[in-house]
């Protein structure tokens, strides 16, 4: 690997990151100058989206996955069960359909498949956690002894570029409405030389042995930098003692920065899920990896293996998880990514990016695998199912159709060792869904007006291939072989092209096919 162009990528996309995002406030110097009172506040931002809430345009709107009511959207947040529900926060900013000074949207459920929009949880309004621009960045909950706690990143950028991450926590007794701590910030950076002061975020907490722990994303002072990440540990949510660095990428391929830590306990291992700020060769970056291990409490290490993708899409970054009431490990992720001008942003519709599906994750064989949770099945509304079919030539089945649905399909790759299925089909548009010994590809360069791009992932040698399929207005979740690979990606069809064909290269033999339309999950 030629060394010299490796950097050059990284110090590119850096900047494309810190322009495209962080700094991309437009605020007159006279606004921002007179700012005595805060700019931002909870109530603020619930007016503007009670008052513009409905010029949402929903050609592309999800129905079941969650989005904001109004305006941008990036990470996942404060994933946690508190008083019998679900509750899941997002990085938000409501008054525009791009990225702005950030506030924590809120939506809860009782059963994981269908959601409510609450008012917005945080706005940054104090003055540690918005100067210019920042706001309260990404962060996690964890209920205790009848309170919602957040723990969430104040970043503070003035308006020369200084920027500061520190880490507050704000609380919640009827998990609507939070008061930030009086204490806050309640972490600011560690001293020392090992990593960064400037990006220090993403705080991710869990409660073991009845002790709080919480990891932290960072990187080290070398340039190129590595991702790095810090643990901490508390008695009560509040005061916290550095532990040290729990994990280090070990070479720029892994990360530059690491941000979103999640660590999870999946069927009795330690789990570190991580987005790393440039993943393998420099090409792709913005990925997100997990490498499986065991966290050691006494010394504050992780020791673990490799680095594997947790999604082969293209719009899957930041995921969260969960430990759900029943022990299960449940992750929601942001079905969009940095790296490709985000379509939603151009359109006009007054809204931008969404959710995954929630996601129930297990270790077989080594490996994460990834599976819808099952609560999915109760948005389930007709069932059409065919079984037995040989195809050998261009199909469309009656009632498989559409833009919004689950399709299931169960294919004999012995008899049938290359295919294809397009998705929301038409004559001038199709996402290409195709199978070729062995390797699996979404190809959405004519899927419509959004960016192009194919996604592939190679499977492991077998039989069968088992798909399932979540489409959802301009979104395309495809689970491969229950959970061996997921591929995310979004689309942005005419709302005409509902057409799904199945294309056999010869003989194409279905052992079983069942599509399903969708309840309104999202209200
Ligand atoms: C990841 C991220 C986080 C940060 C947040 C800001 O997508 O950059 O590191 O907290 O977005 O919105």
């Amino acid at each position: 690997m030629d060394c010299k162009k490796k950097i050059l990528g990284l110090t590119a996309l850096s900047m494309i990151f810190s322009g495209g995002n962080f700094v991309s406030m437009d605020i007159p110097q006279s606004v921002y100058a007179a700012a005595k009172t805060p700019r931002f506040t909870v109530e603020k931002a619930n007016d503007y989206i009670q008052a513009h809430k409905s010029e949402v345009n929903s050609r592309w709107y999800p129905t079941y996955h969650i989005a904001a009511p109004y305006g941008w959207v990036n990470d996942p947040n404060g994933f946690s069960y508190f008083n019998g529900e679900y509750h899941f926060f997002y990085q938000h900013y409501p008054y525009e359909s791009k990225w702005g000074p950030m506030h924590w949207g809120h939506v809860v459920s009782k059963d994981l498949a269908h959601w409510k929009h609450l008012p917005v949880a945080l706005a940054p309004d104090q003055k540690y956690d918005v100067d210019y621009t920042g706001g309260c960045f990404s962060g996690s909950g964890i209920e205790k002894d009848g309170k919602l706690y957040l723990i969430y990143t104040a970043h503070h950028e003035t308006m020369s570029g200084k920027r500061t991450e520190t880490q507050a926590l704000a609380v919640s007794s009827d998990g609507i409405h939070f008061e930030k701590s009086k204490k806050n910030p309640i972490i600011k950076v560690p001293k020392g030389n090992d990593f960064s002061a400037v990006d220090f975020r993403d705080p991710k907490v869990w409660e073991h042995d009845g002790k709080y722990y919480l990891v932290v994303g960072t990187k080290t002072t070398d340039k190129p930098s590595l991702g790095e990440i810090m643990l901490f540990e508390s008695d009560n949510l509040e005061k916290w003692t550095y532990r040290g660095i729990a994990a280090k990428s070990d070479s720029v391929e892994n990360g530059f920065m690491w941000e979103c830590p999640n660590f999870a306990e999946v069927d009795g291992r330690d789990v570190l899920i991580l987005s790393p700020m440039i993943f393998a060769d420099g090409q792709e970056s913005h990925k997100v990896v997990y490498t499986i291990g065991e966290m050691n409490y006494e010394t504050g290490k992780l020791s673990h293996g490799d680095y594997d993708l947790l999604d082969y899409g293209f719009d899957f970054y930041a995921p969260q998880v969960m430990q759900a009431p029943d022990g299960r490990c449940i992750m929601i992720g942001w079905m969009d990514n940095w790296d490709i001008p985000i379509y939603d942003s151009k359109s006009g519709d007054g809204w931008a990016c969404m959710m995954t599906v929630p996601r129930e994750l297990h270790i077989k064989d080594g490996k994460i695998i990834s599976t819808p949770v099952k609560e999915l099945e109760s948005l389930r509304q007709t069932e059409t199912r065919y079984q037995n079919l040989n195809l050998n030539q261009e199909t469309q089945l009656d009632g498989i159709h559409g833009s919004v649905g689950e399709l299931l399909l169960d294919v004999d790759t012995k008899a049938s060792q290359s295919f294809q299925i397009k998705l929301r089909s038409s004559a001038k548009e199709e996402t290409i869904l195709s199978y070729d010994n062995g390797i699996f590809k979404v190809d959405r360069y004519k899927s419509g007006v959004g960016p192009g791009g194919m996604s592939e992932v190679q499977l492991a040698p077998s039989d069968k291939l088992k798909m399932q399929i979540f489409l959802d207005k301009s979104s395309v979740e495809v689970f491969l072989n229950d959970g061996e690979a997921v591929i995310s990606t979004r689309i942005y069809p005419d709302e005409s092209s509902q057409d799904i064909v199945f294309i056999p290269n010869g003989n194409l033999k279905i052992d079983n096919v069942a599509f399903y339309t969708l309840d309104k999950g999202l209200e």
